[in-house]
């Protein structure tokens, strides 16, 4: 049978190597633009890191996600002069393609999703590393052939025994794909790296999410797991972190003593986009609650890593996610958790359906479209703090945004001002018009002591006067070279559901023991609610408008009020 047990090609190097340097250095590519003389912001010789060749075997790799997003990184990856000339694709999937035939659709694809025009002669190159298998996620002659195809792969190109394994498959392929992996020993770093890169969902609640840790640890080491959130790939979140511990003057202020309360936000105005069978397994809690929003939450309140580094990073993550109450009691469920689901509506000015109405989606689904709630942070620097987060489809516009609101200054001294300014507030646009805005009182330019509030903002695109990189690209690059600070660990994801999962299955429960409530019609109260109290149930909110009525309830009776996106 083969396995992968002897030296893959003369320049495949051992683990053991002294000589094995993990990346090269290189000096910013040319081709980025505008150049250093036209931006002042980017004169220097700052050195990249190059990583080392590496086969990358794309299981899925005719699915929507490799078309959208995998190759179309790799290949901007490529243009930019990050990738080193040997680095190979293979894409595994089921349809009996030949190399021809996959490089064929995936330029099509790369001319239709890259953020950078195909350039003929760099595609031409480019497409002499990509090649094809084909092969049954569940079949193991599949994985013998992939160990033949790999090693001719690594003798022709020098791949130097490294191998990067991409799932991009239906979450349900990933334990087989990995255990049959590890039966032709592919996880073996004897010749070279091995590593895996998994996308989300991972796991649908707490329990799934655990046993899928434990498939993967069955054959992967955690060190060799790259688990991916693509929020944790975007510049501006990345950003958040340079703000945060690469400035002195905001730490000091970033506590209870200051903060009033912390506002994360991630609207969007797209529906579910022919993911209604998906969606319905999911919703807004599974879909974006329990991983992007956790991650953005996490990474707003953290305490300073002890270093700049992968598991000094996430071991103070993951303080944060423990340090949330997952003690869903229904009473606090009906004070600080709305749920809502998309009715028809208009959205700009386009007419679209409600949730019920899409494509593969029951008529009388209570699958959530919206989430808002409260949650805290019980450690000594958010103790008593609210952190209000919502999310929702077929909201007015696409916006990511997380706000610090900071607390009043504890005197009102220009009593002759018209009107009181508001908090002070820092805003930090994720996307789009990504950038970071402060709010401060100004006095306004007259006679007399009028005090208004203003901005000051800081655009990314103005600043920099360049594209910033997709989340992909980062990603990506960031497994090849073997940094996992992106990426999320076992423990981490397991936190997040541990928040996440209580808050679903008390919903479900609901839904199994009241009739779904049918849209348009008034909400009644159940059992011996207050009239007023927010519910369990369902909300119903039009398409294009910000969210059910009780989401501003849920924020306004703590004496707040929703950020105009
Ligand atoms: C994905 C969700 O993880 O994130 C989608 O499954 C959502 O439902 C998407 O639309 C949002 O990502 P972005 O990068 O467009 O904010």
């Amino acid at each position: 049978m083969a396995t992968r047990t002897r030296p893959l090609s003369a320049s495949g190097r051992t683990a053991a190597d002294p000589e094995k340097d993990d990346v090269h250095l290189k000096k910013t590519p040319a081709r980025s633009v505008p150049t250093a003389a036209t931006n002042p912001l980017r004169v220097g010789t700052r050195l990249e890191r190059i990583p080392e060749p590496c086969v990358m075997v794309v299981f899925g790799a005719t699915g929507d996600l490799s078309h959208r997003k995998i190759l179309p990184a790799i290949y901007n990856l490529r243009r930019a002069g990050l990738l080193p000339q040997e680095t190979t694709i293979l894409g595994f999937a089921r349809r009996p393609y030949t190399d021809e035939q996959y490089r064929a659709e995936m330029r099509v694809a790369v001319e239709k999703f890259s953020r950078n025009p195909v350039e003929p002669a760099l595609w031409d190159d480019f497409a002499e590393g990509l090649y094809y298998q084909s092969g049954l996620f569940d079949d193991p002659e599949g994985y013998r052939n992939l160990v033949d195809r790999i090693e001719q792969i690594d003798s022709a190109r020098g791949t130097r025994g490294n191998i990067l394994f991409y799932l991009a498959t239906p979450p349900s392929a990933y334990p087989e794909i990995v255990a049959n992996l590890g039966s032709v020993r592919l996880h073996d770093e004897s010749q070279g790296w091995a590593r895996v890169v998994i996308e989300k969902p991972f796991g649908h609640d707490l329990d799934s999410a655990i046993d899928l840790n434990k498939r993967l640890m069955e054959v992967f080491d955690e060190s060799q797991i790259y688990r991916i959130d693509h929020y944790l790939g975007k510049d501006t979140v990345r950003n958040l972190m340079v703000f945060r511990f690469g400035n002195g003057i905001f730490e000091p202020l970033w506590n209870r003593r200051y903060v009033d309360h912390v506002q994360i936000t991630v609207s969007e105005d797209l529906g579910v986009e022919g993911r209604g069978a998906f969606y319905e397994e999911a919703g807004a809690a599974r879909d974006i609650l329990q991983n992007h929003m956790m991650q953005l939450l996490s990474l707003v309140a953290m305490e300073p890593p002890i270093a700049f580094e992968a598991d000094a990073l996430r071991d103070e993550k993951v303080r944060v996610l423990r340090a949330i109450d997952t003690d869903w009691s229904e009473e606090r469920i009906r004070r600080s958790v709305v749920r809502g689901q998309y009715t028809a509506g208009w959205v700009a000015d386009t007419k679209v359906v409600g949730y019920r109405d899409e494509e593969e989606v029951a008529p009388n689904s209570t699958v959530e479209t919206f989430v808002a709630l409260q949650l805290e942070v019980q450690n000594w620097r958010w103790a008593d703090v609210p952190f209000f987060l919502r999310t929702g489809k077929r909201l007015p516009r696409r916006a990511t945004e997380i706000a610090i609101q900071f607390k009043q200054p504890p005197l009102r001294l220009f009593k002759e001002s018209a009107s009181e300014p508001e908090p002070n507030l820092l805003a930090m646009r994720i996307q789009p018009d990504e950038g970071i805005l402060l709010r401060f009182a100004a006095k306004v330019p007259e006679l007399g002591l009028d005090v208004r509030s203003v901005n000051m903002d800081f655009t990314y695109g103005s600043s920099f006067m360049q594209d910033a990189p997709e989340a992909y690209e980062t990603l990506i690059l960031d497994a090849m070279l073997g940094d996992a600070s992106l990426f999320t660990r076992a423990d981490e994801v397991e936190a997040a559901w541990s928040i996440v999962t209580p808050l679903s299955r008390m919903w479900a429960q609901f839904d199994a023991e009241h009739p779904a409530p049918e849209p348009g019609k008034p909400l009644k109260p159940h059992k011996a609610h207050d009239a007023g109290e927010l519910s369990e149930q369902i909300n119903f909110y039009p398409a294009g408008s910000w969210g059910p009525e009780a989401a501003d309830q849920l924020i306004e009776r703590l004496g707040r009020r929703w950020r105009r996106l």
